[in-house]
This record gives C-alpha cells, structure tokens and sequence, in this order.
C-alpha cells in the first residue's frame, strides 16, 4: 500500500545535498520511500495524508540511551540541583533496582520509555545496557533490550561494582559477560573516566569486544580530560560519546578519523546536552568539532541519573541556543548524524536494514512532521510540542 504525504510545506532531507524542499510530497511503500519531490508532481497513491505546509524531516536517530532500568534518581537529582556535584557512583543505585526488578516489569519500562521517545518523534533508537553489572543480570538487559528497540550495546564497563576488584571486573566483562551478551547485542562500549574505567581497563574491553566482532562506541572526556577520545581514534570505534572536556589534540585526532575518504566514516562525535544541562557540565565544543571537519551527532543519553529525558527536540534546542550550532546543523546531527554514529546512513544488504536519518528513495521511510512551518521552530519555540505526526518505517506511530 502506499501513502502520499502531500504539501509539507518544507522538508528538510539530510540526503547527499543536504536539501530542503519547498511545498514537497513523499510516497512511503511499505517501510521504505518510493518517491521524494515537488508536490505539483505527486503520483498518485492508495491513500493521501495533506501535511498543511507543515514542516517535514527524518524522525530523529537517537544513538544514545541507557533505558533499562528500574528505580529512581530524584533525590540524587535534588541534591545536585542544591550544589553536589555528580558522580557516577549513583549508577550503583540504579543498579540495585534493576537487579531487583523482574522480566516482566523490567520489559514494560523500557516499552513505555521507547513510546515516549517515538511521540517525541525518535523513529530509530539504540538503548545500552550496564545496570546489571554481572553475567546474568547484563545478559538479561540485553535480551530484554534486544526485543524492544533498534541497537543494543553491551556496557557492562559502566561501573566497578561494589565489593569487586576493578581488574577481576574488567576479566569478568571480557570473558563470560561478553559471551553472554553477544547473540543480543551489536555494540560495547566503556565508561573511560575517572571513577569508572581506566585507560588500560577500557582498551582491554574493546579490544576484547572488538575480537568478539563488536562495534565499538566510548564514553568519553565527560568528566574531565581524560583518554576516551584517544582510545575510541585507537580502535576505530563509531562514535565517542559526552566529549565535553576535549584538548587541542583531542579536536585533532578526531578529525583525523575524518580523512580517510568517502564510504570510510571516522568517529562521530556524540553530543549529549540534556546530560550536560542535568550534571552542569560545559558543553562540548560541537562548533569548533564541525569547523575542524568531526561529524558530529546529538543524541538524549536519557537514563535515570544525568539526563531523564529523551526528547530530541529538546536536545536540538538547547544545541542551537547553548552550543553555537545552527538549526540546520542541529537537525542534520540528530538524524544523519546519529546515523552515522550507528553506521545505519546507508543500507546494509546483510542484514537487510535500510538507511535511516535521512530522506531518499530507498531509506527507510521515517519521517515526523511539526506543527509549524519550519525546523527553525524547534530552536525558536523551544519546550513547545511541535511534533504533529510520526511515520516509522512506513507505519503512522503518531
Ligand atoms: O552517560 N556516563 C555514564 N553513564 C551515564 C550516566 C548513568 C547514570 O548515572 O546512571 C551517562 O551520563
């Protein structure tokens, strides 16, 4: 069956030019866009949505979640609110709630995040797991994960647990929680900062899970000056994540990553400003990241201890406001640029995924259209509920 979408009044695509579309129309067949183009030269379809010459763009990738959990941070929130700063030992609490919750409670929480995040517009959503932090505990939040969103990545380094050696730990995520995890997982990642993972303990990790045949991903440089970044250029890994605290080497290396050549993606820079608002930190220097040549993506990293949101307008706002970026850039980060950090910007024939994150013949057809004229509207009505209609992979989810 297929749907033409008609008078979107602007639609911004993210496809190779980055184009946007005046008084545009789309044909979704099935998961997939059959056509793009003007609305005077719609063909016809089986059924017909008028957008009103509201604003179209891809439904946002949010490459960045940590939505498998139980329990709750208010109190921690309050109390960073009212001066203490964060750390990431609170992760431990959350920790113990997820161990004490069961399957089926477990499952409807993460359903019900995943839901918020879709009215929000999120059409394409990778979760984490590293609330379970030992073998059973991890590989259940991975399986559970597994059944509900798009990526999984396997962060059993998120923290030493309590009463363990950090070294014995990090054998422990290397050997029988990665083999745990792996039918249910794509990704690993790690939590290379002070308090968490060091730099040796992170490189074990990824070079353990990288033989395992996982994509790589690394918390980064959120804390402080750290060696995130440089580990995450080291392995090659798809993305780095927080990068808030980056030296001049830093901005250098990453952009290194950038100049291998079309069809060889570097390491996306992964921005996280609801995080970074929620814990106080600076923002990262996503400008001087652009103007060096560092694709860059913005993404909610909602979980319960430093940023319990996952609305991507948000993120998109504050970037544009609080981070030097235009709209247009800010857009292009939290859909093509998500992407990308999940190497989802193009199809992949093995699996059979089409791209997402941006609108073309083929991609897979995810698309939100706001009520307003503009995209420009996100970062000009900020907190407004712009989001109007939501299509993923073809189907009306809002
Ligand atoms: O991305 N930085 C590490 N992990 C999360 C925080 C998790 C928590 O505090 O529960 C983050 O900010």
């Amino acid at each position: 069956m297929a749907i033409l979408i008609t008078h979107i009044g602007e639609l911004t695509t993210q496809d190779a030019g980055h184009a946007v579309l005046r008084d545009a129309a789309m044909v979704l067949e099935g998961e997939r866009i059959s056509w793009i183009g003007p609305a005077s030269a719609a063909p016809a379809a089986d059924t017909a949505y008028d957008a009103g010459g509201r604003a179209g763009l891809p439904g946002w990738v949010d490459s960045h979640t940590h939505l498998v959990f139980a329990g709750d941070r208010t109190a921690e929130f309050e109390a960073r609110m009212a001066g203490e700063s964060y750390a990431a030992g609170g992760i431990a609490v959350t920790v113990e709630a997820t161990r004490a919750a069961g399957d089926y409670d477990l499952t409807r929480l993460l359903l019900a995040r995943v839901a918020e995040a879709a009215s929000g517009g999120t059409t394409y959503i990778e979760t984490k797991t590293g609330y379970g932090l030992d073998v059973a505990h991890e590989a259940r939040s991975a399986r559970i994960a597994a059944g509900v969103v798009d990526e999984v990545t396997f962060l059993g380094a998120h923290l030493v647990p309590r009463g363990w050696d950090a070294d014995a730990y990090t054998d422990l995520v290397c050997g029988p929680m990665l083999d745990a995890v792996r039918p249910f997982v794509r990704w690993a990642d790690v939590f290379c900062e002070t308090g968490a993972f060091t730099a040796d303990q992170s490189r074990r990790v990824l070079a353990a899970c990288a033989a395992a045949g996982l994509g790589l991903r690394v918390h980064g440089n959120q804390l402080g000056p750290g060696h995130g970044v440089a580990l995450a250029v080291e392995f090659g890994a798809a993305s780095v994540d927080h990068v808030n605290h980056l030296s001049d080497g830093d901005v250098d290396a990453l952009a290194g990553t950038w100049h291998a050549g079309p069809g060889r993606p570097g390491t996306v820079a992964t921005c996280l400003p609801a995080c970074d608002l929620s814990t106080r930190q600076p923002f990262p220097p996503a400008r001087r990241l652009l103007d060096a040549g560092v694709q860059i993506a913005l993404a909610s990293n909602c979980n319960p201890g430093t940023s319990y949101t996952s609305s991507m307008g948000f993120c998109v706002a504050t970037s544009v406001l609080q981070m030097g970026l235009t709209v247009h850039e800010a857009v292009r980060a939290a859909t093509y640029g998500g992407a990308l950090a999940l190497r989802r910007h193009v199809g992949d024939d093995a699996d059979g995924r089409r791209a997402v994150g941006s609108l073309a013949v083929g991609h897979r057809a995810d698309l939100q259209l706001l009520n307003a004229p503009s995209a420009a509207h996100l970062a000009y009505r900020p907190g407004m509920p712009l989001v109007h209609a939501v299509w993923k992979a073809g189907t009306r989810v809002r």
